[in-house]
């Protein structure tokens, strides 16, 4: 049997881990600057907290979760997203007597969806939360962050900002309804797959592809048409914000997002340059949710990322490896060798050795890396303690005791 990976899970290593842990460096940053705490959560929970939140008809409860009985019979969930598990360790551990709770998390998510580019079984998302607040200025400053974290990552990449608003829950509820309605009226106009979204999930057929669906939701009721005045203002100062931070975006009022738990706020970061995989970033309002949980009746709003999709905009990253080879010309200079070891590490001086006693090899080795010193450990430097330290782009070769090699590095660097 040949030894392969599950389809739809990969492996991390070279650029696309450079790129990981670039992302994840700047995504703790802007953390930092905006005051978001990390929240780790388990990467598997009780299966009942994904099944109502995400919405029992919703394809992510259907057909995509890697659910499992353990040897108790609990059932277990390999969670699908990060929101609900966000939630479950806020109230888990009483994070909710201080609010508005601000936080992020950055790891890997499970959904049995149908591989292809841009879409894994096992991929990594960027999340942040706020809950406990519903006040406007904390959905811009989420869509703000949001947006300063893509053009930080990939400044070259065209991505643009849609958002749209649901309305409360109240009125969701009508509206959903409504476009029940008519989408029933007109049922034999509907792709086979949205006739199957009529009474389940009816918001998903505005968003569908399907040429048949598209032309038939032009002329379905629009939820604009049933918002309270204070969520057209709620939607207009986000938009006046927008305006204000300089990010541009588009009026999406098709926009619904895939998990059954959004009521007001809605938005995406997509691009054209993912094929059909376009979401870069979504998120929204999901007021109701806290409590439906067994949390206090507080409001929530978020987003998540998906890494994988993000890092195949970026460009390649230069990783420069060891600064400084050793070349070890016998073992008998071992003691020699590990002194300079010592203090490299203590002087943070990034070093690499192939542990072969071979001057040429090593040579070769540290060419090939393209490193900028090789520090030569033979019987000469052994016998009248010092080091000779070679720069490979000249090739000046140059004698030196171990306490001038710090400057000597830095000077020539
Ligand atoms: P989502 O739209 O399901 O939202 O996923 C967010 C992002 O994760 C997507 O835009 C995409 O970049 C990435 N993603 C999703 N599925 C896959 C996949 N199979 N392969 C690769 N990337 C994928 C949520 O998960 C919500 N929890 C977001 C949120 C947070 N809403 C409020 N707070």
């Amino acid at each position: 049997m040949k030894l392969q990976s599950v389809r739809g899970t990969h492996d991390l290593f070279g650029q696309d881990l450079f790129k990981f842990n670039e992302i994840r460096k700047i995504v703790t940053s802007y953390a930092e600057l905006n005051s978001y705490s990390e929240l780790q959560t388990p990467i598997f929970e009780f299966t009942e907290l994904f099944k109502k939140p995400l919405g029992e008809q919703s394809d992510v409860v259907l057909k995509e979760m890697y659910t499992f009985k353990d040897r108790n019979e609990d059932l277990l969930t390999l969670r699908p997203e990060f929101t609900t598990p966000m939630i479950r360790a806020a109230i888990s551990n009483n994070l909710l007597n201080n609010l508005p709770l601000k936080t992020y998390g950055i790891g890997p998510m499970f959904r049995r969806e149908r591989p292809q580019k841009g879409r894994y079984r096992q991929f990594n998302q960027i999340n942040f939360e706020i809950f406990g607040s519903n006040e406007f200025m904390a959905d811009l400053e989420l869509i703000m962050v949001a947006n300063n974290i893509l053009n930080k990552i990939i400044p070259n990449s065209e991505f643009i900002l849609n958002i749209n608003t649901l309305g409360t829950r109240e009125n969701l509820i009508l509206y959903k309804h409504n476009l029940t309605k008519y989408f029933n009226e007109n049922k034999n106009k509907l792709s086979s797959d949205s006739k199957d979204k009529i009474n389940s999930n009816p918001l998903r057929i505005l968003d569908s592809k399907y040429e048949e669906d598209i032309e038939l939701s032009k002329f379905a009721p629009s939820i604009h048409e049933y918002l309270s005045n204070s969520e057209k203002e709620h939607y207009d100062n986000i938009k006046k914000g927008l305006n204000f931070y300089n990010i541009s975006f588009v009026e999406n009022n098709k926009l619904v997002r895939g998990l059954d738990y959004y009521c007001s706020t809605v938005f995406e970061f997509k691009t054209n340059n993912l094929g059909s995989q376009d979401t870069l970033l979504g998120g929204g309002r999901y007021d109701g949710l806290i409590g439906k949980l067994g949390g206090p009746d507080i409001p929530g709003i978020g987003w998540a990322a998906g890494i994988e999709r993000i890092s195949m905009l970026m460009t390649h990253i230069n990783n420069d490896g060891a600064k400084v080879h050793l070349a070890i010309t016998s073992k008998e200079y071992n003691s020699h060798a590990q002194k300079i070891i010592n203090f490299l590490i203590d002087n943070k001086i990034s070093y690499y050795w192939n542990y072969k006693y071979n001057l040429k090899k090593s040579m070769s080795k540290a060419n090939s890396k393209k490193t900028n010193f090789v520090i030569i450990i033979g019987e000469d430097e052994f016998n009248n303690n010092f080091y000779s330290l070679k720069k490979l782009d000249d090739g000046s070769q140059y004698k030196l005791k171990i306490n001038e090699i710090k400057s000597f590095i830095n000077d020539k660097s």
